[in-house]
């Protein structure tokens, strides 16, 4: 079993990253360090001498980082003697993600898909975000909201979680996967001013659904079957009201085997590549200014951004 001590973060990512290569999924690697707890206050490469052997300091926020950079969720750790404990990482499985399940373009985040088991509003690092992002844009003030792409309403559901009065709110929710516009009608059967639409955003102008206070899409427009600028443009363009407000998600992540994995991912890449989502963030951006809206850009592993109009007349 390793002993880390003095050796730098380089030396232990190259000694844990071949000890991984070993392993196979869901398998873990066990190894000793200093005890996180003894150095709450010192920053990561700073050092601390304890019973004459040189230890480098580290807080499990660094640990957690290098777990994840290393494909791995932490496990509990063990205290191992009065000043070390014992780290503990699992290899994750990188087969077992809905990126590469389901052919069926609209099924591919349906009622049996593995996304459905996916529940963004539990994550922190998500909701808080969109929370902060819905008290932005005012949301008790938006009295028309659209999402597109709502998928089974989890979106929905944070919003009347969280809100006091949603009485005089519309909500209306569309995604062409029928599957989980189902779930989302029983989910919300008892609220009479949410309705739900099977329906492809390529095509939105039939619906005819006049012009909204608030649109949200999270994690839907950047999707290969649409065209990003034409898109947000059109919307902008036809759904929303001259004075309304946006909230856009944008994946900074993957989710695989249980765990949302920082670091957005793109074909052709072996890590992490966040070119496109800067370029569609900053598009976005750009556009909606020219059209006389606030922009911010917040969030980590999903990043929100919220327009605002500064619209006067
Ligand atoms: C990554 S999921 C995001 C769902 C939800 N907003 C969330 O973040 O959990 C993308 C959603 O957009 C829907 N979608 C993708 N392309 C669409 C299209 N052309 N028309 C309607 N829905 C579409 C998918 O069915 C899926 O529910």
């Amino acid at each position: 079993m390793n002993k880390f001590t003095n050796q730098s973060t380089i030396e232990i990512i190259e000694i844990l990253a071949k000890d991984f290569l070993k392993l196979d999924s869901q398998e873990s690697l066990v190894f000793e360090v200093l005890n996180p707890d003894l150095c709450t206050t010192i920053y990561a490469g700073n050092t601390l001498t304890i019973n004459s052997t040189e230890y480098i300091a580290r807080g499990y926020k660094s640990w957690l980082d290098l777990g994840q950079i290393l494909k791995s969720r932490m496990l509990t750790p063990e205290i191992n003697s009065e000043y070390t404990v014992l780290l503990r990482f699992e290899k994750l499985d990188d087969d077992e993600s809905f990126h590469k399940s389901i052919d069926d373009k609209e099924e591919k985040y349906g009622e049996k898909s593995i996304f459905s088991h996916i529940h963004k509003n539990e994550e922190p690092a998500f909701i808080h975000y969109y929370l902060q992002a819905l008290k932005n844009v005012n949301i008790t003030k938006r009295t028309r909201i659209l999402n597109l792409g709502v998928n089974s309403g989890d979106e929905f559901e944070a919003i009347i979680n969280s809100t006091a009065e949603i009485e005089n709110l519309e909500f209306i929710g569309i995604d062409y996967c029928s599957s989980a516009i189902q779930k989302a009608k029983e989910k919300f059967s008892a609220h009479k001013n949410i309705s739900f639409h099977t329906h492809d955003i390529n095509d939105l102008v039939s619906l005819n659904l006049g012009e909204f206070d608030l649109i949200i899409s999270i994690g839907t427009l950047q999707s290969s079957n649409l065209e990003f600028n034409a898109l947000l443009m059109s919307i902008v363009q036809n759904q929303l009201k001259r004075d309304g407000a946006m909230i856009l998600g944008f994946p900074n992540c993957r989710w695989v085997d249980g765990e949302m994995v920082y670091g957005a991912r793109v074909k052709n890449y072996p890590f992490s590549e966040m070119g496109l989502l800067y370029k569609d963030v900053i598009f976005c951006k750009k556009y909606l200014q020219q059209k006389k809206f606030r922009v911010t850009i917040t969030g980590k592993e999903y990043i929100f951004l919220t327009a605002t109009s500064i619209r006067k007349d």
